[in-house]
C-alpha cells in the first residue's frame, strides 16, 4: 500500500494496531505485539502514545517482543533498544514492566545460545505474535536477519553486515564503536506472526523495497521470504515505492 507520505501512512498503522487491541480487550484476551526500532517506526509509536493520554486507549493487556538488541550493549546506553522503546512508547503508556520483552544485550556469551531458545519458547508460550511491525535495512535485512540468513532461522547471535555497521555509525558516532553482533529474533519468528507490516519510508529505501517485493525469494534478500507470508503488508510512502 503506497501512502502519500509517511505520517498519514504511520497514523493508519496505528489504528490497526489499537483497534486489535481493543478488540482483544473486549474478549478478557492479551495481544501479542512484535516491536521494531529505526526510524520507521517512531511515527506509529508517537500516535499510539497520543490514543493513549488522548483516547484512553490501554495497554494492560499488551504483551510485547522486541525484534533484536546490539551485542553486546548494557540497556543503559544511549543506542540500545531497551532505552529506545523506552523514550519512544513504554514510559508513555500504561503498559505492565513485566510485560515487555527486548533481547538482552548483557548475556555473557556462554549462555546466549539458551537465553535465545528461551526467547523463542516464550514467544510460542504467549501465543505467538499477533502483530509484526518491521522495517527493512539497506541489505534487506528484517530484525537482525541479514543476507545470508536461512527461512527456518530462529532467535539467534549473529554478525551484523558492513552496510547495517555503516548506517549505524550515525547512533554510535564512530564505526569502530557499533558492535559487531546483535540477537535477534530469526526469519522462522518472523513468518509465525499472524499479521505482518513492514514500513519503509524515503528514496534510499526504493532499491531493496523492489528487490524484496519484486524479487526472487532467497536468502541474499532475506525480506525476499515475506513474499511467501499469509498476510504480509508492505506499507509504503512514495519514495521507497518508486521503483517498484
Ligand atoms: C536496524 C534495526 C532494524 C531496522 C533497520 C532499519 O538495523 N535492527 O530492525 O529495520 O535498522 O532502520 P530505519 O528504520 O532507521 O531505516
Amino acid at each position: 500500500k503506497i501512502w502519500d507520505d509517511s505520517k498519514e501512512a504511520s497514523m493508519h498503522i496505528a489504528q490497526s494496531i489499537a483497534l486489535a487491541i481493543r478488540q482483544k480487550q473486549q474478549d478478557g484476551e492479551h495481544i501479542v505485539l512484535g516491536l521494531a526500532t529505526g526510524s520507521s517506526p517512531i511515527k506509529v509509536y508517537q500516535e499510539l502514545v497520543r490514543m493513549h493520554k488522548k483516547e484512553g486507549l490501554s495497554f494492560k493487556n499488551v504483551i510485547t517482543f522486541n525484534l533484536d538488541e546490539y551485542y553486546p550493549i548494557t540497556p543503559e546506553a544511549q543506542q540500545s533498544y531497551v532505552r529506545f522503546m523506552n523514550e519512544h512508547l513504554f514510559d508513555h503508556v500504561d503498559i505492565i514492566k513485566e510485560n515487555v520483552h527486548i533481547p538482552d544485550g548483557t548475556v555473557p556469551i556462554e549462555s546466549v545460545k539458551k537465553y535465545c531458545d528461551q526467547y523463542e519458547k516464550l514467544i510460542d508460550d504467549y501465543g505467538g505474535i499477533d502483530i509484526q511491525l518491521l522495517g527493512i535495512g539497506r541489505t534487506g535485512h528484517i530484525g537482525f536477519n541479514e543476507p545470508g540468513s536461512w527461512e527456518n532461522s530462529q532467535t539467534r547471535l549473529v554478525r551484523l553486515d558492513n552496510m547495517t555497521r555503516t548506517d549505524a555509525t550515525k547512533d554510535f558516532g564512530r564505526e569502530e564503536d557499533v558492535p559487531y553482533r546483535a540477537i535477534t529474533m530469526g526469519i522462522a519468528t518472523i513468518m509465525k506472526a499472524r499479521s505482518v507490516y513492514l514500513m519503509a519510508w524515503g528514496h534510499h529505501k526504493a532499491p531493496i523495497v523492489q528487490k524484496a517485493v519484486e524479487g526472487d525469494i532467497n536468502s541474499s534478500i532475506p525480506a525476499s521470504y515475506l513474499q511467501q507470508h499469509k498476510n504480509v503488508r508492505f506499507i509504503l510512502d512514495k519514495a521507497a515505492a518508486q521503483e517498484l
